[in-house]
């Protein structure tokens, strides 16, 4: 399927997902959100994909925000389905069953900060900004940043990043611990590549599992946490892969993970 603001397209077992209205340094607006729905539908309905990547076309930004010239007229009401339309988006994109790796090669601000950290880890090049800047429009973040981002790098962290808007390079978010790690630009999607295919190789079921368990286990008690491990753990057993995995370990031999469930 054509998208007008995305590109989707996939590589072998890959899915990749670019934002793309470089003019506007990829902001998003509704026909974004409703685009990236659309290719996660695609997404979810094809078995064969392992991995997710999401990256911004143009050179310059992976996405500088949500889009100024939408939301400088909208009333609260409509503001306020906006901000749910992207939370909607944040929470689908957390509960897809394939890990997303964020790809960020530029500008990450505002909304573009918050979709990446509602992928499961993010990659940058060495030139990308990241950073919570609505409070110099005289807004707050609505795309989750007041919420994963003190999920992510603690609370003061958090405050000061929103309160100041303060535009961070990428080496300063890797030592916050927003970024997994860093890259030459040239070098950043061959080495999101390497990853994606890393993931790839995995049994579909067990990265699924991790991917709950993590998510869904911090936001809960640690008995309760350690309680939903012990259930994803157990049904690893439902899927070829498991036995798989073990099998090919006692057998010497490489596991060649199908995916599914029996
Ligand atoms: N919305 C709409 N248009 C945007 C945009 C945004 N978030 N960011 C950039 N653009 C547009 C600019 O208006 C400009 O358009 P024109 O060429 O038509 O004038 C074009 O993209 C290029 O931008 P600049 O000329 O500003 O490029 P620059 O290199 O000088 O600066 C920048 C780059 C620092 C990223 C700057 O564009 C900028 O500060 N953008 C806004 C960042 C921002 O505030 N993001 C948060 C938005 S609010 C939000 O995201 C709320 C939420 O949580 C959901």
């Amino acid at each position: 399927m054509a998208y007008e603001n995305i590109i989707y397209e996939t590589e072998g077992n890959i899915g990749i997902i670019r934002f793309n209205r470089p003019k506007a340094l990829n902001a998003i607006n509704s026909d974004v959100v409703r685009d990236v729905q659309k290719a996660l539908d695609e997404v979810e309905a094809d078995s064969s994909l392992r991995v997710l990547i999401l990256t911004g076309e143009g050179g310059k930004a992976f996405v500088a925000g949500a889009d100024i010239s939408l939301m400088v007229n909208l009333t609260p009401l409509q503001l306020r389905e906006f901000s749910s339309s992207l939370h909607e988006l944040g929470f689908r994109m957390e509960g897809l069953s394939i890990p997303i790796i964020a790809c960020v090669n530029g500008f990450a601000l505002g909304g573009g900060t918050e979709i990446a950290m509602a992928c499961d880890f993010i990659y940058a090049s060495e030139d990308a900004k990241f950073g919570q800047p609505e409070i110099n429009l005289g807004i707050i973040p609505g795309a989750g940043g007041t919420q994963r981002l003190p999920r992510l790098v603690g609370k003061g962290m958090a405050k000061e990043l929103c309160m100041t808007g303060a535009i961070i390079s990428a080496r300063e978010a890797k030592e916050i611990g927003l970024v997994n790690k860093v890259f030459p630009a040239d070098k950043l999607w061959e080495e999101t590549l390497k990853t994606a295919n890393v993931l790839a190789s995995k049994g579909r079921f067990s990265l699924m599992a991790v991917k709950r368990c993590i998510d869904r286990g911090f936001n809960l008690d640690l008995r309760a946490a350690c309680g939903l491990e012990t259930d994803q753990f157990a049904l690893c057993m439902a899927s070829p892969d498991g036995r798989e995995g073990m099998s090919a370990f006692l057998e010497k031999r490489k596991p060649d993970f199908k995916g599914g469930l029996s």
